[in-house]
């Protein structure tokens, strides 16, 4: 009789009972038992008890080093003690005023000081919301309704961001977009400039162009040296409002963001997570000119047809100014990034060696403090494990979900902690030893999901 070894989801079910009766219980709470899609996992995700550093423990007493840090929103860490003791501070005087206090301001100073596109800024409160109302300033500005925007660049999940997010490109991913919405965002793969400036010659409606600075979904879809330059200089030789959308590279790609590291000048940029020191909240921020469209005076104030309205009850919530101050502070010298980006660069040196070691058809790629394993077949020829071979926006998104959730569900067993897809982010409390740790369970866990299921890393 042979004896067969449990399979890995076998182990991570097995070792995670209470997970379990957690996710039955929020399952009759929330549809699929998540708060949203993207914490979708099968067979079902983790329960996470508390997080310190690079680390997070579940219910049922496992720890993890975290490379998902709040979907990239703790560059420092959970956790520090600075930017608790802000929070801490501050709590005492109350958590909400819905009305003006000192420390929005000297929040938005923060933001001018590092991001010198900003000249003036609004608080939101996500990332999604920071699009919304960037767009919104965009179209009343420019008078034109239409927005030039980027094959898999993820905006956040309004009705205007979501068409282009994931393959097909030329329609929403969800239900319950109304047509007008779709019919105003115009996607067009990156890195061709020339594209984009026939698009916009073609089309005098589309009046802003709206970029992930950092290529699709925080570098998985590269975008190519020089790229964000052409976009500066076909925008503005047409009046065209530009946009970066830094909700995740805004204070990681440097202490200005990706700005600031390719020196490239936005006429608006939207930020969340690090901005608002990992707590609910975000920033649009752009040149006085632009955002002076907030502050129209005499009829033009009154005249809905040209001032553009900004709600938000929690603008500029207090915790979550605390805790952007502190942070903000801490990530202005830039250290911070220079760790994540050392050890980053070091974790997709040892990935690559693995995956060569291995003979997987793959690559481990990413720019700042970021990683990312694409896994799919090649061209004849092109060695494994040096660089990636595609910049198709559907291919490098479309990794199957089979090989993500296999790949996860094999880390999760081996103690750590990924992003979406297969890869994450570093933050300042990762230490080399970390690194080590995570490229053993990489190979560990490669070598495991080959054994059960071939298919899914192939050679
Ligand atoms: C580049 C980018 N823009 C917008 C968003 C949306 O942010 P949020 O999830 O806070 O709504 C995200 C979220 O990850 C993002 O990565």
């Amino acid at each position: 009789m042979s004896i067969l070894r449990p399979s890995e989801t076998e182990q991570y079910v097995r070792l995670r009972p209470r997970a379990q009766a957690a996710f039955e219980r929020a399952q009759k709470v929330m549809p699929q038992g998540i708060a949203q899609e993207m914490r979708l996992l099968r067979p079902f995700p983790i329960m996470v008890a508390r997080a310190k550093g690079a680390r997070k423990w579940d219910v049922d007493g496992h720890d993890y080093i975290d490379y998902h840090l709040g979907s990239a929103a703790l560059i420092l860490g959970h956790a520090h003690p600075e930017v608790m003791a802000r929070i801490r501070e501050q709590i005492e005087y109350g958590w909400h005023y819905a009305q003006g206090h000192p420390l929005e301001a000297e929040w938005g100073e923060w933001v001018q000081r590092l991001v010198p596109s900003v000249e003036r800024l609004r608080f939101v409160n996500s990332g999604t919301e920071a699009t919304l109302l960037a767009l919104r300033l965009a179209r009343a500005y420019t008078g034109k309704p239409k927005v030039l925007r980027f094959e898999g660049h993820y905006h956040g999940w309004h009705d205007y961001a979501i068409k282009g997010m994931s393959a097909p490109f030329d329609r929403p991913p969800t239900a319950g977009i109304p047509d007008g919405a779709v019919g105003t965002m115009v996607v067009v793969p990156a890195n061709d400039p020339d594209l984009v400036a026939r698009t916009l010659d073609a089309d005098p409606e589309i009046g802003q162009v709206i970029v992930e600075a950092s290529g699709a979904s925080w570098s998985t879809v590269p975008l190519r040296p020089g790229f964000l330059h052409a976009l500066r200089e076909i925008t503005k030789a047409r009046g065209r409002l530009l946009i970066f959308d830094e909700v995740i590279t805004g204070f990681r790609w440097s202490s200005g963001g990706a700005q600031v590291k390719h020196g490239v000048r936005p006429d608006l940029t939207t930020m969340s997570k690090i901005a608002s020191g990992g707590l609910p909240g975000g920033v649009v921020g752009g040149s006085a000119e632009v955002m002076s469209i907030l502050e129209l005076t005499g009829d033009a104030q009154r005249d809905r047809a040209r001032r553009p309205y900004h709600g938000g009850t929690f603008n500029a919530n207090p915790l979550a100014a605390s805790a952007a101050v502190a942070t903000l502070r801490i990530c202005s010298t830039g250290d911070v990034q220079r760790h994540c980006d050392a050890l980053a660069a070091r974790l997709r040196e040892g990935l690559n060696a693995i995956i060569k070691r291995l003979g997987i058809s793959g690559v481990a790629y990413g720019e700042s403090s970021t990683f990312h394993v694409y896994v799919g077949p090649r061209p004849a020829g092109m060695p494994v494990g040096e660089r990636l071979w595609t910049e198709d926006a559907a291919t490098l998104k479309g990794v199957s979900r089979e090989l993500v959730f296999a790949v996860r569900g094999a880390m999760y067993n081996r103690g750590v902690d990924l992003m979406s897809g297969i890869g994450g982010v570093l933050c300042s409390e990762h230490t080399p030893g970390d690194i080590e740790q995570t490229l053993d369970a990489f190979e560990s866990a490669f070598k495991a999901v080959r054994d059960e299921r071939p298919d899914l890393l192939p050679a």
